[in-house]
């Protein structure tokens, strides 16, 4: 079954979210001149019109980059993000089209670094094909995700990330998922992985992060998640989840700095929040989320109301 769409969502608060996270992640892996890849496993169409068709109709992009796009001052990844952004409009001042996952890959690509990208999808496929054309660094591959994560690892160069975003449109995704994790990791003991999950209202998500931390014994995992008072209305959306394992070093850090600006801006109410948690699967009981409540890392400040 391949009827999500995510042309009604680009750009939203959870792309945002995602996306920026994503972009931390490759700023450790550009810290160093080695060369890394990044195999985004779901990788979607690439790349969004915002003024015309789903993402125009849904309107859930201006509630998402529609309230950053202005932002001048900001934390550095943040404004290199948005940069990145602007220099993809046809005209620089207006925002009209918005990336996808592997169209922001390639723009942090290095001579020496790859991009793999899977998607199932024929029509998102295709226009993948459009958006990342005559790149030699970028190789596209229209397979099964599920069948991927056992034939593409460990990928060359060792160093790197796997992005793993479905769509979670079959409830069996919540135990699939921690399983590719699980043969990606047994193949390729020194990526990054990272996996997006929906904080919904019927309220899977902390399934899915037991899961994933049981299927990762001893490995620690950062969550990061964003709520925000008033989620798009009729996806039941409530909030954006972001599992980093084998995170970058201080990733923890800089993710407060970078997003908690973000919150601000997309939840002006107040009433959502950012929240982060560093577990293990011996932690007894669930993770301990911190509310993060400026850009600094706060002092240990546990809420158990999060869920
Ligand atoms: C949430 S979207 C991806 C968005 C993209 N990662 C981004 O951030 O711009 C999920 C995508 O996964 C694709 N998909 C669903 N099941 C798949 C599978 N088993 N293997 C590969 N792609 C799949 C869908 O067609 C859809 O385009």
């Amino acid at each position: 079954m391949l009827s999500y769409q995510h042309e009604y969502h680009a750009g939203n608060f959870a792309d945002v979210h995602k996306h920026l996270v994503l972009w931390c992640v490759l700023d450790a892996l550009l810290a160093r001149a080695k060369p890394f890849v990044a195999v985004d496993l779901f990788a979607g169409s690439g790349q969004y019109p915002l003024d015309r068709g789903p993402a125009a109709r849904s309107g859930e992009w201006r509630d998402g980059i529609g309230r950053l796009w202005s932002l001048n001052r900001a934390p550095e990844p943040l404004r290199v993000w948005l940069d990145v952004i602007r220099s993809l409009q046809a005209e620089p001042a207006r925002l009209k089209t918005y990336p996808g996952s592997p169209a922001l890959i390639r723009q942090r690509l290095r001579e020496q670094d790859r991009l793999v990208a899977c998607e199932l999808h024929p029509g998102a496929f295709a226009a993948l094909q459009e958006t990342l054309r005559a790149d030699s660094r970028c190789h596209l591959h229209q397979r099964d995700a599920r069948e991927a994560a056992r034939a593409l690892f460990p990928p060359e160069p060792r160093r790197g990330l796997a992005l793993l975003d479905p769509a979670y449109e079959r409830v069996q995704e919540y135990g699939e998922i921690p399983e590719m994790t699980r043969e990606i990791r047994r193949r390729w003991n020194t990526g990054i992985i990272v996996v997006w999950y929906p904080l919904l209202e019927e309220g899977r998500h902390p399934q899915l992060r037991d899961t994933l931390l049981s299927r990762h014994p001893g490995e620690e995992i950062l969550f990061s998640e964003m709520r925000l008072s008033e989620p798009p209305r009729g996806s039941g959306l409530q909030g954006s989840g972001m599992a980093v394992l084998n995170m970058p070093w201080q990733l923890d850090r800089k993710l407060p700095e970078v997003l908690f600006p973000v919150w601000e801006r997309l939840d002006p109410e107040r009433h959502g929040g950012l929240f982060q948690a560093l577990a293990l699967e011996n932690t007894v009981g669930r993770p301990q989320f911190q509310r993060i409540d400026s850009q600094v890392t706060p002092a240990r400040k546990d809420v158990t109301d999060h869920d």
